[in-house]
C-alpha cells in the first residue's frame, strides 16, 4: 500500500491520532506545574511540524556534508545569530539534541575519560548528565560533588572552594534542575580560576529568565553555558551550547559533529530560531517578570499555609517543597495533586534519602501556568489549594480542588480551537 501524503492522521493512526487528542485535553485541563514544562507558542509547533523534518544534514551552515540545504541554513543560521544576540555571546552551537547531549559534548571538548569533575549534589538540585554514576558523565569521568548549607539550602560556597582546592577537578560545574536560588557564577568563576579548571554552567532551567532579563546572565563568568530550550525558555526540545569567547568555536563545533552527533533535528532547529525571535521580543521580558514574580507569590502563600519551602523562598520559577512535616513522600503528595489535575513531581531535597520511593521533596515550577496567563492572583488561589490538598483536610478538599482548576483553566485556555 502506498502513503498517501495528504491523508491526515485521524484516518490513517487513529490509535495515535487518539492519543495526540488525549494529551492537548490534558494539558487544556489540568495546571501543569512541572518546572521543566512549559507551553510553546502555535508558531513553534508550526516549525516542529514541518516538512523540513524530511531534511537529512550533517555539518554547520555553508559546510554540510549534504546537499540541498540551503534553507535550513536560513533556519539554522537564524538561530545561531539569535541566540548569540539574545543572550550576548560570541559562540553559539543549535545542534544539541537535548540538554543531555549538550553537556556531553562539552565533556567530550573539555575533559578526558577519567579527569575529576565537581558538581552540584543530585539531591541538592544538581543534574544526572553533571556525572551521576549511573550517567555516562559518571561512568566516564571522576565526579565528585559539593552541596548546601543544611539551615538555609543554598550553596555552600566554602566548601566548593575547599573541595576544589583539595579535588583539583578539570571542570567545575554550576547549575541543576531543582535548586531555586540564583547561584553565585562570579564566585564560582573564581574558584575555578584559583584551580585553573574550567567552569560550565548549565542554565537549562533558567534560561528563559536570563533571556527575559529576570535573572542574571552566568555567560559573562562561564567558559561555557549549555542549556535547554523547553522550560522556561519556552521553546522545542533541544539543547544549546553558548560561549562568551570565540576561541571555543572549534572545539565546540567538531565536539557535537562529529564527536557526539550525526545529522542535524533540522525542525528542531527552525523551532529554536522560531523561539529565539519570541524570546527577543519585549512581551518575553513581562512573561520572564511575571515567572519570578508568580513563584514568589505561590512560594510565600504555600509559606503562610504551613508548608515548608526550601530555602525559604525562590529566585527563580522553582518552588521546592519539603514534605516532612506533612509526614508524606514526594510521591504521595504528587499522587494528592494529579487527582485534582494538578501536574507536579516528587524530588530529592537536600540530604534526602537515597530512594526515589522514599523522597520527601515536591518540585513545583510556575513556567507553564504563567504562560497560560496565571498571575499572583491565580498563584495565590492555587497554592492555597494545594496547602488544602496536602494537609489532607478532609474529602471536601479534593472536590473543591478540582473545581477550582477547572475555573482557572477555562478563565486562561491554551490552544484554542481557532
Ligand atoms: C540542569 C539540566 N541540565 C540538563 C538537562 C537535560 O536536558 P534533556 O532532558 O533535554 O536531556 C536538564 C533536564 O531537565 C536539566 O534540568
Amino acid at each position: 500500500m502506498g502513503i498517501h501524503f495528504q491523508t491526515k492522521l485521524v484516518q490513517s493512526d487513529p490509535l495515535i491520532a487518539g492519543a495526540l487528542a488525549d494529551e492537548t485535553s490534558r494539558q487544556q485541563s489540568q495546571i501543569e506545574l512541572i518546572a521543566s514544562e512549559n507551553i510553546v507558542s502555535r508558531a513553534v509547533l508550526d516549525a516542529l511540524g514541518h516538512e523540513m523534518t524530511n531534511k537529512t544534514l550533517e555539518g554547520y551552515p555553508g559546510t554540510r556534508f549534504h546537499g540541498g540545504g540551503q534553507f535550513a541554513d536560513v533556519a539554522e543560521q537564524a538561530a545561531i545569530d539569535r541566540a548569540c544576540e539574545l543572550f550576548n555571546c560570541a559562540y553559539a552551537n543549535v545542534q544539541p539534541h537535548s540538554g543531555s547531549q549538550a553537556n556531553l559534548a562539552v565533556f567530550f571538548a573539555l575533559v578526558k575519560p577519567g579527569d575529576r569533575v565537581l558538581s552540584l549534589d543530585l539531591a541538592a538540585g544538581g543534574h544526572l548528565s553533571h556525572g551521576l554514576g549511573a550517567n555516562l558523565s559518571g561512568r566516564w569521568f571522576e565526579a565528585h560533588h559539593y552541596g548546601v548549607r543544611r539551615e538555609t539550602g543554598v550553596i555552600n560556597y566554602d566548601d566548593v572552594e575547599a573541595r576544589a582546592t583539595e579535588l583539583k577537578p578539570n571542570l567545575l560545574i554550576a547549575g541543576g534542575s531543582a535548586y531555586p536560588r540564583v547561584i553565585d557564577f562570579e564566585r564560582m568563576a573564581a574558584i575555578a580560576k584559583k584551580i585553573k579548571a574550567h567552569f560550565l554552567v548549565d542554565m537549562a532551567h533558567f534560561a528563559g529568565l536570563v533571556a527575559g532579563g529576570a535573572h542574571p546572565s552566568p555567560i559573562p563568568h562561564a567558559d561555557i553555558v549549555t542549556c535547554t530550550t523547553t522550560k522556561t525558555l519556552r521553546g522545542p526540545r533541544g539543547g544549546v551550547i553558548l560561549s562568551k569567547d570565540e576561541s571555543w568555536r572549534k572545539k565546540l563545533q567538531s565536539s557535537v559533529f562529529p564527536g557526539v552527533q550525526g545529522s542535524i533535528h533540522t525542525q528542531v532547529i527552525a523551532a529554536k530560531a522560531v523561539c529565539f525571535g519570541e524570546a527577543l521580543k519585549p512581551e518575553f521580558k513581562v512573561y520572564a517578570l511575571q515567572v519570578r514574580a508568580n513563584a514568589a507569590a505561590l512560594a510565600e502563600i504555600l509559606t503562610e499555609n504551613g508548608i515548608r519551602v526550601i530555602s525559604g523562598g525562590t529566585d527563580t520559577h522553582i518552588v521546592l517543597l519539603d514534605l516532612t512535616p506533612q509526614k508524606m513522600t514526594g510521591r504521595e503528595a504528587e499522587t494528592i495533586l494529579d487527582a485534582a489535575n494538578i501536574t507536579s513531581n516528587k524530588n530529592p531535597i537536600p540530604f534526602d534519602a537515597a530512594n526515589p520511593a522514599k523522597w520527601v521533596g515536591l518540585r513545583l515550577g510556575v513556567a507553564a501556568a504563567t504562560t497560560r496567563g496565571f498571575k499572583e492572583q491565580e498563584f495565590r488561589r492555587l497554592g492555597k489549594t494545594i496547602a488544602n490538598l496536602l494537609s489532607r483536610k478532609d474529602m471536601e478538599v479534593e472536590k473543591e480542588a478540582r473545581q477550582t482548576v477547572e475555573e482557572l483553566c477555562g478563565q486562561f485556555p491554551i490552544y484554542a480551537a481557532e
